[in-house]
């Protein structure tokens, strides 16, 4: 088949999103934000369903229409199947389902995960596509992990956090500081402004290619409780300092793992996904690895970092060309391995 159209629906957190693809392009690439959740420092599982059922039809609408495409022109339905939060999972998975029935197309199910590093594959003017076998760092709210990539779908995992995400840590930090949720983006924000070497935080010992970030968490907490102690102001006074000195002492953490995965494997491609792949610190840090290590790193466009279905309908066109698909009894799934 010549022309192969999927519309690819991801709901495994907070954001409901659709995509149409033709072939590895993406037409158009739709998410709806929950900021429902903002006001309870934390995505609220119950909430974030309602607001799929609520966001899926007119979101998958519009990524028809952007795409200037008839649904009987679709080739096959694409859905994240997990990991996330059940609720969630099964709004997006039932409403495929459906759809693929109606329309008569194949139903594909995918691993949001190997999404977040698939995303490298969609045919974007000025980003290359890495070779296979290149390492990916995926970094996200509920993840941080080092993957090996063999294939498209033979993925290893050889390092991840034994506790707190990256995400979580960059959250937990910016909750400390009393910046809203999610803090993140905040703290990137101000780290751009701010001085990374004005305050040290210890890096955790953890062996291997395994992450810990936990401790950085309360070190934070205990840092800023006695700075404040001794000067109420403390936070107003050195908030971009802070920031850019937690924001590099993560992006530490995070390219001395990768530097160990590198000698370990001898694998010199590395790509970044998830979420936090949109921090400016670690973008740049990848590119610096290029002249100072002379790694080969793919840093992915902008609206393919947070939780989106361009990256979901890539995945499957890949597994559409497999003839990989599912029939009707499929099951949502909180927790997947690769
Ligand atoms: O991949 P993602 O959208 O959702 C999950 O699958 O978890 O990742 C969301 C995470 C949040 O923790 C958010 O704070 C973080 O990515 N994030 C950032 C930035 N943009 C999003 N963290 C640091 N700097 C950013 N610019
Ligand atoms: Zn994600």
């Amino acid at each position: 088949q010549k022309d192969v159209f999927i519309l690819s629906i991801e709901s495994s957190c907070d954001d409901t999103a659709a995509a149409v693809l033709h072939n590895d392009k993406v037409l158009s690439n739709v998410v709806a934000n929950q900021s429902i959740h903002n006001e309870y420092g934390g995505v609220v599982p119950e909430l974030a369903s309602r607001a799929h059922q609520q966001n899926i039809v007119p979101v998958i609408d519009t990524a028809l229409k952007r795409a200037n495409i008839d649904r009987k022109q679709l080739s096959a339905i694409a859905f994240t199947q997990g990991p996330g939060l059940m609720g969630s999972l099964l709004v997006g998975s039932s409403f495929a389902k459906s759809l693929a029935l109606a329309l008569d197309v194949p139903l594909i199910a995918i691993n949001h995960m190997q999404a977040h590093i698939l995303a490298h594959f969609i045919d974007e003017q000025g980003f290359d596509k890495p070779e296979f076998p290149f390492l990916a760092l995926t970094i996200s709210g509920g993840h941080t992990q080092i993957v090996k990539v063999n294939s498209f779908f033979d993925m290893e995992i050889i390092g991840e956090t034994t506790d707190d995400a990256v995400g979580e840590a960059f959250d937990k930090s910016a909750k400390i500081l009393g910046l809203p949720y999610p803090g993140g983006p905040l703290v990137d924000k101000y780290a751009q402004i701010g001085n990374p070497k004005a305050f040290s935080f210890t890096k955790p010992k953890v062996p291997g290619l395994d992450f810990s970030f936990s401790g950085l968490k309360t070190a934070i907490l205990y840092f800023i409780q006695n700075n404040k102690a001794a000067n109420p102001n403390f936070i107003e006074e050195n908030r971009d300092d802070i920031c850019a000195s937690i924001q590099h002492t993560i992006i530490e953490i995070l390219m001395d793992k990768m530097k160990l995965a590198v000698e370990q494997t001898g694998i010199k491609q590395v790509a970044i996904g998830g979420g936090v792949s949109a921090n400016s610190g670690i973008r740049k840090a990848m590119k610096d690895a290029e002249t100072d290590l002379g790694w080969k790193t793919f840093i992915p466009k902008f609206e393919y970092t947070t939780d989106n279905a361009g990256m979901i309908g890539i995945a499957g066109y890949y597994k559409f060309l497999d003839g990989d698909f599912e029939d009707a009894s499929v099951v949502s799934k909180a927790r997947i391995e690769f």
